[in-house]
């Protein structure tokens, strides 16, 4: 990652379109063409694909146990189908083409409905040749507003992603460009984060709720200017805050803090040659209300107790630029098998626990992400660790994850790396 490959940062805000809320009402999502200002104001504004005439989409603000009733209609000229990343939903609400829907045809409409199970931070997406309907921007933020929210004064998504443009402002078309696929992916020369608000005071303790939608860049990201911690991972809480370091979101990958304003707020992405500002949020005024005392844990995800593995899996990556040769017959490979094969990588009974050790044997980091579930880490010592439903694992290392499969249906497993992801990098499990 090369800071003189990039455009200009800005550093005004970006700012998210007003959420919408789930309860009772039916949300509509309609997928179109869009323009926005993403480079600086000034400069050329960009062509793009988003829903409900903004990209990012809406902010989807939902209840945990709660049906939620959502018409996608698409308004492009091709096909999609939107995927409710994160969410532990029936399988064929998933919007997974081929696997769990029809195509949504140009001018249909599909409803998608379900009872989010879980609280916290997710998005959705296209899920249709997605390494180019995400790049154009169809996604959005999904969160599954808490029973019992913390005891914050601000509620604030942040959502980074990146676009390869030209400086006119127009995205440049390599969406599935070889030499890119066999790399690290499709990598824009300008990001920016999107904040669903663009003010605080000092003093404020504030939720930030971080996600990273990029179709292939990893994010290694800074908080300047407030003090506090991590309280959850792919929108799961953590049973104890951590304290908040420099974080890493790999693609799909969500991280929520809770942090204290003890200064000007900016987010950075660090590179080698220094930090690219995202975002800032303006500070002014104090908060003279606010009593600092401890960050507290949200309340505990309510997920099944994983038991004595009975299968252990090996996921072994393979391919792309550098990598040795295997038999698939695509550029990525997951057991010497590219895309998506008539038999599923695993077969689970409803409610087994399985063990997958994902093996990297590729020259490029990969976020490897499971549908319908999510997962335990298991962590260096051993122990059972976070809980994801995206697990970023470098090159030459491997880690082993924990899952409980409790949920029946045909479910992807795939890079998150978009890029990879078409470029082979896909397989399935079945749930019976
Ligand atoms: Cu964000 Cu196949 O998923
Ligand atoms: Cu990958």
């Amino acid at each position: 990652m090369n800071r003189r490959q990039f455009l200009a940062s800005v550093s005004a805000t970006a700012i998210l379109p007003k959420p919408t809320f789930g309860a009772q009402d039916r949300l509509r999502l309609k997928a179109e063409a869009v323009t926005r200002q993403i480079l600086p104001e000034g400069d050329g504004a960009t062509a793009m694909l988003g829903f409900n005439k903004s990209m990012p989409g809406p902010e989807l603000r939902v209840r945990r146990g709660e049906r939620v009733t959502i018409d996608v209609e698409n308004g492009l000229d091709e096909g999609t189908a939107v995927h409710w990343h994160g969410i532990r939903l029936e399988n064929q609400m998933d919007g997974v083409p081929m696997l769990t829907q029809e195509l949504i045809n140009p001018s249909e409409t599909k409803t998608y409905s379900f009872v989010p199970p879980d609280e916290g931070t997710f998005w959705y997406h296209s899920h249709y040749i997605s390494y180019e309907q995400v790049a154009r921007g169809m996604m959005g933020p999904l969160i599954v507003e808490d029973d019992a929210p913390p005891d914050v004064d601000h509620d604030i998504t942040v959502l980074m992603s990146d676009w390869q443009m030209g400086e006119d402002g127009s995205l440049t078309e390599e969406f599935s460009d070889m030499h890119s696929v066999a790399h690290g992916g499709y990598m824009g020369n300008f990001a920016r984060a999107f904040l669903s608000q663009d003010q605080v005071q000092t003093g404020d303790r504030v939720r930030l709720r971080l996600i990273n939608a990029a179709t292939n860049r990893i994010f290694p990201v800074a908080v300047s200017g407030v003090s506090g911690a991590v309280v959850a991972l792919d929108g799961m809480a953590l049973s104890e805050p951590r304290p908040l370091a420099e974080l890493v979101l790999a693609p799909a990958q969500r991280v929520d803090l809770i942090v204290d304003v003890v200064g000007s707020v900016g987010f950075d992405m660090m590179t080698r040659q220094g930090p690219y500002r995202l975002a800032d949020l303006a500070v002014s005024g104090t908060n003279t209300n606010r009593q600092a005392g401890p960050i507290m844990a949200l309340s505990p995800p309510q997920l099944p107790i994983p038991a004595e593995p009975s299968q252990h899996l090996t996921l072994t990556m393979m391919g792309g630029a550098m990598g040795r040769r295997h038999n698939g017959d695509n550029i990525w490979a997951f057991n010497n098998a590219s895309d998506l094969q008539a038999d599923p990588f695993g077969s689970f009974q409803n409610g087994e626990t399985v063990r997958v050790t994902f093996v990297n044997d590729t020259s490029f980091p990969h976020g490897i992400h499971l549908h319908g579930h999510h997962f335990y880490e298991v962590d260096k010592k051993g122990a059972v660790g976070d809980l994801r439903d995206t697990t970023l694992v470098n090159a030459d290392e491997s880690r082993d994850i924990i899952c409980v499969f409790d949920n029946p249906g045909r479910w992807l497993l795939h890079c998150h790396m978009l890029s990879h992801a078409v470029g082979g990098m896909r397989t399935w499990v079945n749930v019976a």
